[in-house]
């Protein structure tokens, strides 16, 4: 099955209104693949004036109530969101958030109509100690208890080790990884299995965006640093677009 690409912007706590207008200005959308923006949540209903799809870089998984600086999935639904990233390495990392707690973040979204960007990948001693694919399915395993959620879910593979380094996995460790993913949502279901998305992130860059995503379980890019700019993210978008027309 044709998979269309997904190459999805994360701007973490970067850029101001007048940046996103300009970049707005300037980016491109290409038939072939979709192309997303997750900008600070302050910004999210400029952005969503535009033509790209939006995703909020979090969530919380409580519908309501007393959490103070937290936006509720029905929230980011009322203000355009598409998307909502959970999981990330940085939330994972500075918030202490468990693979529970994204996995219930998930849930929060698929409930509201929001498709959750799941997020998973090792640190560098995880890498080195050989446990890759065993703290994957570690994060993974709460989501693929939930059959209604892993089935509206994307899931992003970012090595923290390559996040904002300048370190890429190569395509075929990149690929090793993502098949991994497939297989593990193939033991749940194949037929969700073959309909995932799965994205790499971790200094994706124009000049590295077709070869990672040529690759056949790479079918996106979540994008950090090269995001920001629109030219380089124009570029991305393209690459992904080409390399899923082949
Ligand atoms: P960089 O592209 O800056 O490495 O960031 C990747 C990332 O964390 C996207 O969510």
């Amino acid at each position: 099955m044709a998979i269309t690409p997904l190459v999805m912007g994360n701007w973490k706590m970067n850029g101001r209104a007048q940046s996103l207008a300009e970049f707005l200005q300037t980016v491109v959308t290409v038939e072939g693949a979709e192309a997303a923006l997750c900008p600070p949540a302050v910004y999210l209903a400029q952005a969503a004036s535009s033509g790209l799809s939006i995703g909020a870089q979090d969530v919380s998984a409580e519908k309501g109530g007393a959490r103070t600086g937290e936006l509720s999935a029905a929230m980011l639904k009322d203000i355009g969101c598409d998307y909502a990233i959970v999981g990330h390495s940085e939330r994972r990392e500075y918030h202490a958030e468990s693979n529970e707690l994204v996995a219930a973040k998930a849930a929060a979204a698929v409930a509201e109509g929001l498709v959750p960007v799941f997020c998973v990948g090792e640190t560098l001693a995880q890498r080195e100690a050989g446990q890759v694919e065993q703290v994957i399915a570690e994060q993974l395993a709460p989501l693929l208890k939930l059959p209604q959620v892993m089935a509206a879910a994307v899931v992003a593979y970012e090595p923290v080790w390559a996040i904002g380094t300048g370190k890429t996995a190569s395509s075929s460790d990149a690929q090793q990884v993502h098949a991994f993913i497939r297989t593990q949502y193939a033991a749940v279901d194949a037929k969700i299995a073959a309909a995932l998305r799965i994205l790499y992130g971790g200094s994706v860059k124009p000049d590295n965006a077709m070869e990672l995503c040529a690759m056949p379980d790479i079918n996106g890019a979540l994008v950090g640093g090269a995001s920001l700019e629109a030219a380089s993210f124009n570029q991305i978008i393209q690459a992904a677009a080409a390399s899923s027309a082949v």
